[in-house]
């Protein structure tokens, strides 16, 4: 993909959800796929497939479809999933245990380096194989080990003060689960703000939506259509 490639951000979101599902077909031994066959899969069209998957170079090839190992492989490179981007993680309270414990860092192109905290009756405690680190050696870490990016899982009182010195240090990259947001303060700061609490209520609106008394209605994409047994339309891709 040429640096010249402009692409959106709606793009970016959706690219994760190709890696899955490309993941689960090269795990089950599938080499191929059409894009009607991933639309059906993944409740998209087989032409936002193609639109997107063109951003990137459009690797189908007209009459075979996607070779799934290739694919996977340009979406992994795409991702930047081989960079190991090293993580550093702020707070190891319910939130961070949670994350240090589920989350699949490796895979997913980070390596979880450290996690520090500033309560002593955590600070030395194991996690994961992970200790937890005093806060307050912080800087000295970042000095020597550079992280690349900080994970967020503080409460919203600390986040601005921590967030100030992990700036200081050079990071500017957070996956932030902290309820305040950084990226306000430093416009050159790329931030990955998770609430929880805004998905379910976005579920929240959608069933709403669906009442029958209800006045809002969805503009919803596009359903995923049925294949047509006797088609002359020649798939792209
Ligand atoms: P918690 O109280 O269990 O853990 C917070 C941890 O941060 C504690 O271990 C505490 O000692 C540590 N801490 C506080 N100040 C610190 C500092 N300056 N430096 C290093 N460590 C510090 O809280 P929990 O449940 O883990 O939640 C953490 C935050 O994440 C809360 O503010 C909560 O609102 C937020 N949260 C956000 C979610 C989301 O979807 N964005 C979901 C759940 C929680």
């Amino acid at each position: 993909m040429s640096k010249s490639n402009k692409i959106s951000m709606s793009v970016v979101r959706r690219l994760p959800r190709y890696y899955r599902f490309l993941l689960e077909l090269k795990n089950s031994g599938i080499y191929r796929v059409s894009s009607q066959a991933l639309a059906e899969k993944m409740g998209s069209s087989a032409s936002q497939i193609r639109q997107d998957l063109h951003c990137f170079g459009g690797f189908g090839q007209q009459g075979y479809g996607y070779d799934v190992p290739k694919l996977f492989d340009e979406l992994s490179a795409i991702l930047g999933l081989d960079n190991h981007y090293k993580a550093i993680l702020l707070g190891a309270g319910n939130l961070g245990r949670a994350i240090i414990n589920h989350v699949d860092f490796s895979s997913r192109g980070f390596a979880l380096t450290a996690v520090f905290d500033s309560n002593p009756d955590v600070i030395g405690t194991q996690i994961n194989g992970m200790t937890v680190l005093d806060v307050n050696t912080l800087e000295d870490f970042c000095m020597t080990e550079k992280p690349d990016a900080a994970v967020l899982c503080l409460p919203k009182e600390s986040a601005e003060q921590t967030s100030d010195i992990l700036y200081a240090c050079g990071i500017r990259s957070f996956w932030n689960f902290s309820h305040y947001d950084l990226s306000l303060k430093y416009s050159d700061v790329v931030t990955e703000n998770v609430h929880l609490n805004d998905s379910l209520m976005t579920l929240c609106c959608c069933m709403t939506a669906a009442n029958d008394d209800s006045q809002i209605v969805l503009n919803k994409a596009a359903k995923p259509r049925k294949p047509r047994k006797f088609s002359q339309a020649k798939d792209n891709s």
